[in-house]
């Protein structure tokens, strides 16, 4: 149910994911190649690529970059980007994040960026990123976060959980196919249980404009009208993560990217 609802959501929006500023251009892109420091004879895979940003950074480090995802036209959005850039050693591939067609120790470099929270069983994507990478293979990923003492200091236990909820209602009222966004520390635990090292982590602020937020999925204006009510009147710790302001007539808001880079056992 969620996997049908993330192609119809995302097929029907497939090309807005191809300009998307946070998307295309998004800090992380050039955050992750850095860190990750790819070598010219490895073989990447990006995970749920959409239009393919992450996998279009990493081409010209590698001798091949594989983008998978579950929905088709995102698919065709990555062919598209690629071609237009002249880049050849991109291939693409349908695939579940849960059940990924490819054998045993086939990539060097394995990534995900801005799409686990849409996995129903995260662990299961572990295991998977697990096997398909060989040994001492890199595991980048990105997502977005769930407040924490980290990124939200001063407030209790109660109040952060309860933020937590709060801002993973508001992400799935404007996307309904939107899993789970899990903590910096939730997501360090699963990958550490999946047979990782964790090598490096960090959180990269991003701000977010409301209307464009609301457009990448075709959100309704009555319930953009909800969502931007939640905004103005968001509990202080929720408002303290996402620190909605006016601005130019829209609203800009903050998330979090958490950018971990584990090696695999
Ligand atoms: C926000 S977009 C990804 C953005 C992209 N990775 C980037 O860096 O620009 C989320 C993507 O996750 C894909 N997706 C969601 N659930 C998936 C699953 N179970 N397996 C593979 N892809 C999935 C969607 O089809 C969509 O293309």
């Amino acid at each position: 149910m969620t996997k049908s609802l993330v192609q119809e959501r995302f097929g029907a929006n497939a090309a807005q994911y191809a300009t998307s500023s946070v998307h295309a251009t998004g800090a992380s892109l050039t955050r992750v190649v850095e860190l990750v420091a790819p070598r010219p004879d490895w073989h990447a895979l990006d995970i749920a690529t959409g239009a393919g940003h992450m996998a279009l950074a990493f081409a010209p480090h590698v001798a091949r970059v594989t983008a998978s995802d579950i929905t088709p036209e995102m698919l065709t959005e990555t062919a598209k980007l690629a071609a237009g850039k002249g880049i050849a050693n991109l291939d693409t591939k349908l695939a579940d994040a849960e059940a990924l067609p490819f054998p045993d120790g086939q990539f060097d470099l394995v990534s995900s960026r801005i799409a686990p929270h849409h996995f129903p069983n995260q662990p299961r994507f572990l295991a998977e990123v697990h096997r398909v990478l060989k040994p001492g293979g890199t595991f980048a990923l990105v997502d977005n976060v769930a407040p924490d003492t980290d990124t939200t200091p001063g407030f209790s236990a109660d109040q952060l959980a309860a933020a937590d909820v709060a801002y993973n209602v508001f992400e799935k009222i404007r996307d309904p196919s939107h899993g789970r966004a899990l903590t910096s520390a939730g997501w360090r635990g699963l990958v550490a249980a999946a047979g990782f090292e964790v090598r490096h982590q960090e959180i990269m602020l991003k701000a977010m404009m409301f209307k464009a937020w609301c457009r990448n999925m075709s959100v309704p204006p009555a319930l953009a009208a909800d969502l931007a009510a939640m905004l103005a009147h968001a509990e202080p710790c929720l408002a303290a993560f996402l620190q909605p302001k006016e601005k130019d007539g829209d609203t800009v808001f903050m998330l979090r990217e958490l950018v971990l880079i584990a090696v695999r056992h």
